[in-house]
């Protein structure tokens, strides 16, 4: 199991990992595009045998912070340290990148993935009310969490 840089190949197989892991919540192929395609982002992927087993993406907010705008690996495959070997290498990205903080938003209902960040030194700083709009759920409050890299 390796973490390696997105390529434009590895395309179809993000975006099947989305789906399974976002299920409705999942971004569409234009907005994964658009996501993966932003001058300010970068993309990393774990990889073994050639099979994908998950992507994150951070995205540039200013010239110290970074923003997780994704991270997902597939169900089968959760709690075996796949999310926690991919954090930690686009963070060590980040930090070469001269980022210093790490921002992202989560749902307030998104347990596991609360308890996730918070085990990667992760903590609240806010709650932000209505912060997604989703049509299958409605407006939904998330917490903005921060690291100091
Ligand atoms: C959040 C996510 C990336 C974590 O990846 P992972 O490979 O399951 O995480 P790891 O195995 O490295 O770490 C496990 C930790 O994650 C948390 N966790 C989250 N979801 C979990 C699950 N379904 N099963 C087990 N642990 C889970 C637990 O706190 C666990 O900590 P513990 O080992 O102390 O119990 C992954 O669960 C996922 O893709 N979730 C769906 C998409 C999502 O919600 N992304 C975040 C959006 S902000």
């Amino acid at each position: 199991m390796h973490v390696r840089y997105y390529r434009d190949q590895d395309f179809n197989s993000l975006s099947q990992i989305e789906q399974k892991a976002f299920g409705e919540g999942a971004y569409s192929n234009y907005m994964l595009k658009m996501m993966l395609k932003s001058p300010g982002s970068f993309t990393m992927v774990v990889e073994d045998n050639s099979v994908l087993y998950g992507y994150a993406t951070m995205e540039k907010l200013n010239l110290i912070s970074v923003d997780i705008e994704s991270i997902a690996i597939i169900p089968e495959q959760h709690g075996h340290g796949l999310g926690s070997l991919l954090i930690k290498a686009m963070e060590i990205e980040a930090k070469k990148r001269g980022y210093e903080d790490v921002v992202l938003e989560v749902r307030e209902k998104n347990s596991g993935a609360i308890n996730f960040y918070k085990n990667h030194g992760y903590i609240i700083s806010e709650l932000i009310s209505g912060y997604y709009n989703l049509s299958y759920l409605g407006s939904v409050n998330a917490f903005r969490m921060t690291k100091h890299l």
